[in-house]
């Protein structure tokens, strides 16, 4: 695909965490290679979920090209297959600190990684903070650090999907109003900031994800994946499913589970612990035909490949949807809404919900053509993130 131009907008940190500091200034489209940085600043980068492993895989790796790094793994995800395996494959270095945090409430959970790491940040007294997405780790990380008055940054900022009810929502809002730094991916999520009177310190950078799935994608295909699995390409189905609301209840997960039953094709589910838990719980699995394969979560390489080969893609996964644009694989969305607008807008992605007889209709009758114009980037994202912190000194 061809990656559109994408506009780097420099500015200065908020005033809201501490006075401003003096960003490196860089002329528009001459960000490589990298001025010479004086001062080495130091970094700490809150990572715990699935998704933030891989997308500070490739920020991770430039901002250790000049500056000093400390890695810290919350531990809100800690299934080798959740985890370890991401650092494994994507070479992201094993963590400096691991917080052991494990699951819980929402309350609960949040509670002990803010105690955790207000202790780490004392002890390692970085000059700003990174964090990452819309989980309750990005939430700790980010008033951990605030309220010790060390800049923060976000990645993915701006981004929403405007349902308050999504655990997410209330991360990400939250997040982005105790940042300093916003690193946002589209051009919608800079606007969605300045109506919520966030304008300075925002950077629109592209989406670390597509730096991370372009570099990646080669690799993941010579894995085989499909093969292995005895799949054809373009054969099949490939889903994914654990937003709460549609697995916490019995009957959106039912509903779901049925339309891919119904649907008339293979479908290669890779399952969630949460929502293996909930299959178990409501006893659906004795229900599905053969052409429903649940297989445990696949190491993002397996995904990438499954995702590459597949005929549509079915998900309530925000970082999915993105990636079956990436590749051009036509995109059912399990949700009501979503904050990646730019996949729908194209035609790449059709938001249905979960109602058994829309998500049949989806998977049988979606089939998107033409080109896909919205920007994520150019794939070089995580070297603006990195260049923009190195200006911290
Ligand atoms: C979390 C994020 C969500 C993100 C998702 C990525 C929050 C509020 N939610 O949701 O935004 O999309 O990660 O996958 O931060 N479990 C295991 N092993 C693990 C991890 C979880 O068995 O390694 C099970 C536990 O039963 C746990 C449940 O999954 O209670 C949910 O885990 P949790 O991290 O609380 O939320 P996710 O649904 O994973
Ligand atoms: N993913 C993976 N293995 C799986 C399922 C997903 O590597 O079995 C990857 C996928 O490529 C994407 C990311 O996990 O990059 C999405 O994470 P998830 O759906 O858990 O969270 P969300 O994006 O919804 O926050």
């Amino acid at each position: 695909m061809d990656p559109p131009e994408i506009n780097v907008s420099i500015s200065v940190p908020s005033a809201r965490t501490r006075p401003p500091l003096p960003l490196l200034s860089v002329p528009e489209h001459s960000l490589l290679p990298a001025p010479p940085v004086l001062t080495v600043v130091k970094v700490a980068s809150v990572v715990g979920a699935r998704p933030q492993f891989i997308k500070a895989a490739p920020v991770s790796r430039e901002i250790r090209k000049h500056n000093h790094e400390v890695l810290i793994h919350t531990g809100q995800h800690y299934d080798e297959g959740m985890s370890d395996v991401f650092f494994r494959v994507l070479d992201i270095p094993a963590p400096d600190y691991n917080l052991e945090v494990g699951s819980a409430g929402h309350g609960r959970q949040t509670g002990e990684m803010l105690i955790k790491l207000e202790d780490v940040f004392l002890k390692e007294t970085p000059d700003a903070v990174l964090v990452y997405g819309d989980t309750n780790s990005t939430l700790a990380g980010a008033l951990a650090a605030a309220k010790l008055h060390i800049p923060v940054g976000h990645v993915e900022a701006g981004l929403r999907s405007f349902n308050r009810a999504m655990p997410e929502e209330l991360n990400r809002v939250t997040t982005d109003h105790l940042s300093a730094i916003l690193f946002c991916p589209t051009e919608t999520a800079v606007d969605n900031l300045k109506r919520e009177g966030i304008e300075k310190g925002v950077h629109l950078v592209g989406d670390v994800m597509y730096d991370v799935a372009l570099a990646s994608a080669q690799e993941a295909m010579k894995r085989g994946v499909v093969r292995r699995l005895g799949l054809e390409p373009k054969g099949y189905v490939l889903a994914t499913v654990h937003r709460p609301g549609n697995v916490d209840e019995r009957e959106p997960l039912a509903s779901i589970l049925k339309a891919f039953a119904e649907c008339g094709e293979t479908v290669v589910f890779p399952v969630h612990p949460r929502t293996r838990k909930m299959i178990t719980k409501f006893g659906l699995e004795a229900h599905l035909p053969v052409t429903v394969r649940l297989v445990d979560p696949v190491d993002y390489l397996d995904f990438l490949g499954l995702l590459i080969e597949a005929k549509k893609v079915a998900t309530d996964s925000g970082g999915v949807q993105k990636e079956a644009y990436f590749f051009g694989v036509p995109c059912v969305t399990l949700r009501d809404e979503t904050e990646w607008i730019e996949t729908v807008e194209d035609g790449w992605n059709a938001v249905v919900g979960t109602d058994t007889e829309d998500v049949v209709h989806a998977i049988r009758n979606f089939n998107p053509q033409g080109t896909k114009a919205k920007s994520f980037g150019d794939g070089h994202a995580a070297e603006r993130i990195a260049k923009l912190l190195g200006g911290l000194a």
